[in-house]
């Protein structure tokens, strides 16, 4: 029975109305990614090979975010999801032997194993046209199942052009389908637009089938898995379902969710075992977070690869940067785009970096900015020191070589290299570099001048 072959066809065409955006529908992004990626997902999952995308609104924003994932049908104008399903077939050419599976660049949410599902029973029963339904309490604008006095299904009606009673009905379709490929194009290129839309509906096809004594497959799926995305409450009822789904993925692989609730995490998020992630947590991107680490209150981590045993405390927030095993970071720190973060480094509250390369063991404990520097194994960077990184024109390095100590309140004026061994004094303007095993400082003298506020304290008495 699987000697068939496989299409699939994803509809994207549609600009979106509802969401009431500058941005085509199908690439609003939920949970880190764009809808139709998580189609393009499902699609690849089923058939192994690039789907037929049916495109025509913002068409090359579509066609740039899938580029290789996708073969592009074109559909000038939005005539209707039955047009937009005939675009794609004209392209597919030949479909003897073959079943297309339609999917909505809009319903992201669908298991791989509710399709294969629905594609079993499709084929094993020979039916001429299978499709998702879902029971819905409000029915909504969706497309209402119409079944026969023995419960076959014998047509969808669209909400537009529903009687009362079919209004009632609480079966709906879901927009997803399996079609035979022998009768699909002829099917399709009969369709007329005469309702309430004045559009070729694909749903039409149904009634189509059913006139020509062919069976149709209904699969009645979990309302959360046929959802599709019209309006931003929507959008948030994806994100939501998403992020439950990545934090349960990542409890069953032995992560502790301290208030999984309160936590907002991309699908694409990976968190190894025995780390604790803590309440309000942020993770984004492409985040990799090794075993064993601690992820604080308020942590907001987007393309970060965070090694073992890593501690990032409370309200750090960190872009594009690499912390490897045993590091402290925060609370409250910053890891800007390029920050790399050797072994059991700790950054402590307060802290800016960006390009900045610490090595084994450097310490920056407090309030400082190290930007464009290469710090050495086992630095220690005092207090309040400030790499001055740019002149107003250019931005310009910092290297302390290894077992540097800087003094608290210190500025780095670069180019500036500090050698081995070396220290600044606290309070210091570094300007030249420091040789190996040195002690730099531009501290002026200090004056002492006793008694001073006592007869401070006289002179003021006496003017009054
Ligand atoms: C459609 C179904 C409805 C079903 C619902 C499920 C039809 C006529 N109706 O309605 O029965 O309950 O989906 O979500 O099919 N598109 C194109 N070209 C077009 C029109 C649409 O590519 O000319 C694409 C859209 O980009 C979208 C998908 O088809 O990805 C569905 O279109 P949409 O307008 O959202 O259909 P619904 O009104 O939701
Ligand atoms: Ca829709």
């Amino acid at each position: 029975m699987s000697e068939r072959r496989l299409e699939v066809v994803i509809l994207a065409a549609g600009q979106g109305k509802r969401m009431k955006s500058k941005r085509i529908k199908v690439l609003h992004r939920a949970a880190g990614r764009a809808l139709v990626d998580y189609v393009l997902d499902m699609s690849l999952a089923l058939s192994g090979h690039a789907p037929v995308m049916v495109v025509g609104h913002d068409r090359e924003a579509v066609v740039a975010h899938c580029s290789d994932r996708a073969r592009f049908a074109t559909q000038e104008q939005q005539l209707g999801t039955g047009h937009a399903v005939l675009q794609a077939v004209k392209l597919l050419g030949d479909l003897r032997g073959a079943d297309v599976l339609v999917l909505s660049g809009d319903v992201p949410l669908t298991r791989p194993e509710t399709l294969r599902a629905l594609l079993d029973e499709h084929l094993s029963r020979a039916h001429g046209v299978s499709m998702m339904t879902m029971m819905l309490d409000d029915a909504g604008s969706y497309g209402r199942i119409v079944r026969g006095p023995e419960g076959n299904v014998e047509r969808i009606v669209e909400a537009k052009d529903a009687s009362a009673a079919e209004l009632r009905v609480r079966e709906v379709n879901a927009g997803i389908y399996v079609f035979r490929g022998e009768e699909l194009e002829r099917d399709l290129a009969s369709l007329s637009a005469t309702n309430a839309q004045g559009e070729y509906y694909l749903t039409d096809a149904i009634a189509t089938a059913r006139r020509r004594k062919e069976s149709v497959g209904a699969l009645i799926a979990e309302p959360i898995e046929a959802l599709g995305v019209n309006s931003r409450a929507d959008l948030a009822h994806v994100e939501r379902e998403l992020v439950r789904r990545a934090i349960a993925r990542l409890m069953s692989e032995g992560v502790t969710f301290r208030n999984p609730d309160s936590v907002t995490i991309d699908a694409q998020v990976r968190i190894g075992q025995d780390t604790v992630v803590y309440p309000f947590a942020v993770l984004e991107g492409e985040t990799v977070i090794g075993s064993d680490c601690v992820v604080g209150p308020g942590v907001h981590l987007k393309g970060c690869r965070i090694g073992n045993g890593v501690e990032i405390r409370t309200g750090t927030v960190a872009e594009d940067s690499t912390v490897a095993d045993g590091a402290t970071v925060g609370p409250y720190a910053h890891l800007r785009g390029g920050t790399v973060l050797g072994e059991k480094v700790k950054v402590g509250n307060f802290v800016e970096t960006k390009k900045a390369v610490f090595g084994k063991g450097a310490k920056a404990s407090h309030l400082s900015y190290v930007g464009d520097a290469e710090i050495g194994a086992d630095c220690n960077i005092g207090a309040g020191t400030i790499t001055c990184n740019y002149d107003g024109v250019q931005k310009h390095k910092t290297v302390l070589e290894d077992g540097v100590f800087i003094g608290s309140d210190t500025q780095l004026v670069a180019p500036i290299r500090v050698g081995n061994g070396a220290y600044v004094g606290a309070g210091s303007t570094i300007t030249k570099d420091v040789p190996a095993g040195a002690l730099a400082l531009t501290r002026t003298p200090q004056r002492t001048i006793e008694g001073w506020a006592a007869r401070r304290r006289l002179e003021r008495a006496a003017k009054k």
